[in-house]
């Protein structure tokens, strides 16, 4: 698999604010990695690409210099709600931007803890653009987020490597550590753990700034949201056998694994080692001979404290949970309908072009099982996981399936129909 997405845009971020020059190998091929890397550039960072290999000449923490033009984030919300973070500390302005569909995005969970901790942000009624004045002082802040998110997260936390004293998020449902992880291998001392309140699952992590990074090679582990496609495909489709080998299964990503697992699908994680503080492993799928095991008449139900942590893969989900007796119902992700396009509306309604039965709710879809599903012309509305997630359908129904925009999946995994080529027999 390429390089994770996630970890790659926080690689090239730190890589870029520390002292001395980092090699980054496996970094994702993703459009929204590359929006990552220009907007470091029009920062003043200098980069070598070679595919998927980078030189990164880190400039320090306060080495960053000024941008007239606006940045453009392209199609990536990770990449406009971290840089925010990182730009809010600096001694200039700078401006985000984004495509249509980020720039529709919330933004305001970010403009809120920045501008307690001191900075200056103005934006379209709480949506990009967003303009930055950057200012030096940031004070520290202790900051309990409102909604369940890493990129909330980790833009505090890369603010307060720059703001004096010790920066702190608590979060009441956990959400993805790669930011943490990575500081730490660059030399940061981020301290995390259980956070002493009311609610069980609530945790926290904590920056003492101003901190200096140090430069450092790192390995990117594959992607295990991309993975994630070729996992379910090749547990449904009866006679699969695959192995995807290095794969990050860093431990609040694989829940979509133990979900495949609670229905009776064969998937399998060995050799897990840890390269840079985030584990690898090895996923081997055998194709079902079975019907999915669903819960009888109930349907499977995915809602409370794990949905943050399986959000990439709640449309797939919808699809496997319709080949599924009983079905799934998926709960507690209204979070879902500000991601890349209103991901219930698009899986319900491509759901149901495919004969699936589904009904709508303002925090997620319940969707009958088990359904005979039929090829349909499918809309993506942009939206790369919609498009890959109804690929996969594709592949479990009877007839053809046409995806419109097609190409979105260059959000995320431009080898995505290459790479399925080349493993599906006819
Ligand atoms: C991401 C966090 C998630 C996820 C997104 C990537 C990240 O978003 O949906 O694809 O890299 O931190 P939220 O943090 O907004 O839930």
């Amino acid at each position: 698999m390429p390089g994770d997405k996630s970890i790659s845009h926080r690689a090239a971020m730190i890589a870029a604010l520390a002292d001395g020059t980092s090699s980054i190998k496996n970094f994702s091929t993703s459009a929204d990695c590359a929006a990552t890397l220009s907007c470091l550039a029009a920062l003043g960072v200098t980069i070598e690409r070679d595919n998927a290999s980078l030189v990164i000449s880190g400039v320090g923490i306060d080495g960053l210099r000024e941008r007239q033009a606006a940045l453009d984030c392209g199609n990536s919300g990770t990449t406009m709600r971290l840089l925010a973070g990182i730009l809010a500390g600096q001694d200039f302005n700078s401006a985000l931007t984004g495509d249509d569909s980020l720039c529709s995005r919330p933004m305001q969970r970010i403009i809120e803890p920045l501008r307690m901790m001191g900075a200056r942000i103005s934006s379209d009624g709480g949506r990009a653009p967003l303009l930055i004045q950057g200012h030096k002082g940031l004070s520290a802040i202790s900051y309990e987020l409102l909604v369940a998110s890493a990129q909330v997260k980790s833009c505090i936390l890369l603010a307060g490597l720059r703001a004096a004293g010790r920066t702190e998020v608590i979060e009441n449902q956990p959400t993805r550590d790669h930011t943490e992880r990575m500081l730490r291998t660059f030399g940061v001392q981020i301290e995390a753990g259980d956070a002493k309140r009311e609610g069980e699952n609530a945790r926290y992590a904590a920056v003492n700034g101003p901190a200096r990074l140090t430069a450092r090679d790192v390995s990117i582990p594959g992607d295990i949201s991309s993975a994630a496609y070729f996992i379910a495909a090749a547990a449904l489709l009866p006679g699969s056998s695959m192995e995807i080998r290095a794969v990050g299964v860093n431990p609040t990503r694989v829940l979509f694994l133990k979900q495949l697992r609670a229905l009776g699908l064969e998937v399998e994680v060995t050799g897990i080692h840890e390269d840079n503080h985030e584990p690898l492993g090895v996923i081997r799928i055998e194709g079902s001979r079975n019907q999915p095991r669903g819960e009888s008449e109930s349907p499977m139900t995915i809602r409370g404290l794990i949905v943050p942590q399986l959000i990439d893969e709640l449309p797939l989900l919808a699809v496997v949970g319709s080949q599924i007796e009983g079905g799934i119902e998926i709960r507690d992700a209204a979070e879902l309908r500000v991601k890349e396009s209103d991901r219930i509306a698009t899986t319900a309604l491509n759901l149901r072009a495919m004969g699936a039965e589904v009904e709508e709710f303002e925090d997620g879809v319940r969707v009958t099982g088990a359904a005979r599903l039929r090829g349909a012309k499918i809309d993506s509305c942009g939206d790369h996981r919609i498009a890959m997630a109804f690929t996969v359908a594709g592949l479990l129904a009877e007839g053809e399936t046409e995806i419109a925009d097609s190409a979105c999946v260059a959000v995320s995994f431009p080898e995505f129909f290459d790479l399925l080529e080349s493993v599906v027999e006819r």
